[in-house]
């Protein structure tokens, strides 16, 4: 599997359907609620496909090698098994804090080729990432239901921090 940042060359189109099409209820969580993408828990927005598409096309900038040291960044994570696009991340980079940080907005592998380590690979990648770029934190957030990839996050190193609370006024 080849791991890379995708930039203004990439399939945007691609990226997109790979994001919409292997999206579950069970991703949903407060921060898809505090933007366009879900309008309830449970509940996708009716345009995710048009929201997904502008949030990934904003990402794809300038070629990039490696995740940019010392300034805040987002971007968009590709990995493909022989130039067939199998999964996508976007990440966030934090400078400006006590202890800069790195940020897992969404990993997503296609559904067909689940459990085979591509996700750990990926993570793992990224994580490295983080590290070549002076970050000294990873945090990510998930769906509370959505188990299986918890289960994953655990396995290599994340723990809950924090119990994010709803109500509707
Ligand atoms: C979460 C997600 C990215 C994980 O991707 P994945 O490619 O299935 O991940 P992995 O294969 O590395 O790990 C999944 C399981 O497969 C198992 N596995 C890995 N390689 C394996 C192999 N060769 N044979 C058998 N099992 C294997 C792992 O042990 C792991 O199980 P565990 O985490 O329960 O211990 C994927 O399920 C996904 O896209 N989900 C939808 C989007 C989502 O929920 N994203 C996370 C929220 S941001």
């Amino acid at each position: 599997m080849k791991i890379s940042i995708a930039d203004r060359r990439s399939d945007l189109e691609g990226l997109t359907k790979m994001f919409v099409g292997n999206l579950t209820l069970d991703y949903i969580s407060h921060s898809e609620l505090q933007g366009y993408r879900a309008i309830a828990p449970g509940q996708w927005a009716k345009n995710i496909d048009v929201v997904t598409r502008d949030e990934i096309a904003t990402r794809l900038r300038d070629p990039l090698d490696e995740f940019p040291a010392n300034r805040d960044w987002c971007g968009v994570i590709e990995a493909h098994d022989n130039q067939v696009l199998v999964g996508l991340a976007l990440v966030t980079t934090a400078y400006k804090t006590a202890t800069p940080f790195g940020i897992i907005e969404d990993i997503v592998i296609d559904g067909t080729l689940r459990d085979n380590g591509r996700g750990e690979m990926m993570m793992r990648w990224i994580l490295d990432q983080f590290r070549r770029a002076g970050l000294k934190r990873a945090f990510l957030e998930s769906g509370f239901r959505n188990e299986r990839a918890h289960h994953l996050f655990e396995r290599i190193g994340f723990s809950t921090v924090s119990v994010v609370m709803m109500k509707e006024l």
